[in-house]
């Protein structure tokens, strides 16, 4: 078979209109979510890494996205709760970005760990997020030396226990490998209905474990290797979660990378787009360099929608999309009928 590691998106076109009929300046890129007002349907996505350097990207990225009235999530809190000496790390985001859509993280497996209502209210107040993001990364815990594949069914039974009391919505988020139709329908069926899909196509933790593992010499370097096209394309899970569950919210993030990609993971059934490394690589550039990549971001989604004749985010999720090569093939493997798929994105059932 051959391999693969691309979002799809290149498979999604817009319809160019000549007359768009509208004004850019009319263009209103505005949503709402989680009862915050973002400019833009774009969020930077949670990453973590050691306190020093995760403290300055979490002081940069916070003071950029409340500038320009986007939101972000935080990398996992897992740090600050079991070593409350860095939780300042965290905090400042909060203080940086009083207005800012703010989403907490931790690890799924710490649920199985004995995580449980008081360590979310711990982990969401640490930054008074607006919703927590729960994340799913089977995939590389498996391939990580060090890892703890423990996925148990309960995990869920307690989320959902933990989510009667939290006060904030749980978003089920996965971290590079993509969330499929099977998996959103279980979480559904458990309560759930916010996901990021992180699909494949960007950061790959399998990549990243493999060239650990190679490093320090273990044949698990191979295994990660062999798997390295594992997982679901961003533009699949979009598809596949949106089918799945019609009024799910979805972040489409995984290999996103500028604002067409945005753009099109909107108009495929995303509510709005994340993106994690690129957000990090000009964060490493300096603020300015965040900003204008930020903006030329917001600029090219205000585009695609000038271009398709949208005043807003409704108008523009009604645009037709058209579905080519690969990702017109996974749909008709997965059985997932264009004409019905395109009812549910358009809310048209
Ligand atoms: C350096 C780094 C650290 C990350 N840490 C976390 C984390 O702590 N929690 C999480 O849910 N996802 C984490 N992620 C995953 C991202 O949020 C995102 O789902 C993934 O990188 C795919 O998006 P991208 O292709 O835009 O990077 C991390 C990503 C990067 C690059």
């Amino acid at each position: 078979m051959e391999r693969y590691t691309s979002t799809l998106l290149e498979d999604v076109r817009l319809i160019h209109q000549a007359m768009p009929g509208i004004d850019f300046d009319e263009v209103s890129t505005e949503v709402e979510v989680f009862k915050k007002k973002l400019n833009a349907p774009i969020i930077i996505t949670g990453m973590s890494g050691g306190p020093e350097e995760a403290g300055k990207l979490n002081d940069i990225l916070s003071r950029a996205v409340e500038e320009l009235g986007l939101g972000m999530g935080v990398g996992s809190q897992r740090v600050a709760v079991e070593h409350p000496e860095v939780r300042h790390t965290f905090e400042i985001v909060r203080k940086n970005a009083p207005h800012a859509l703010l989403l907490a993280n931790i690890g799924a497996p710490q649920v199985e760990k004995g995580y449980g209502l008081k360590q979310f209210q711990e982990i969401v107040q640490m930054i008074e997020a607006d919703a927590i993001a729960v994340h799913f990364n089977a995939a590389q815990e498996v391939f990580q030396p060090e890892g703890e594949p423990a996925y148990n069914i309960s995990i869920l039974e307690k989320l959902r226990d933990i989510q009667k009391d939290l006060g904030v919505p749980i978003i089920i988020k996965e971290t590079g490998s993509g969330i499929s139709l099977e998996t959103a329908q279980l979480m559904n069926r458990y309560g759930f209905k916010y996901f990021d899909v992180s699909g494949q196509g960007g950061t790959s933790w399998i990549v990243m474990e493999m060239i650990r593992d190679k490093r320090r010499g273990l044949w698990k370097a191979k295994s990660a290797e062999n798997f390295a096209d594992w997982g679901l394309p961003t533009a699949a899970s979009i598809v596949e979660v949106r089918y799945a569950v019609p009024d799910a919210f979805i972040i489409g993030s995984g290999g996103i990378r500028n604002g067409l990609d945005a753009a099109k993971a909107i108009a495929l059934g995303a509510n709005i787009a994340g993106f994690a490394l690129p957000a990090l690589r000009n964060a490493f550039a300096g603020y300015e360099k965040l900003l204008e990549f930020l903006k030329m971001t917001m600029f090219e989604i205000k585009a695609a929608m000038f271009l398709t004749g949208s005043r807003n985010i409704a108008e523009f999720k009604q645009r037709p999309v058209l579905i080519f090569g690969r990702l017109k093939e996974w749909m008709e493997e997965r059985e997932i009928s264009l004409s019905a798929f395109n009812r549910v994105r358009t809310g048209k059932i």
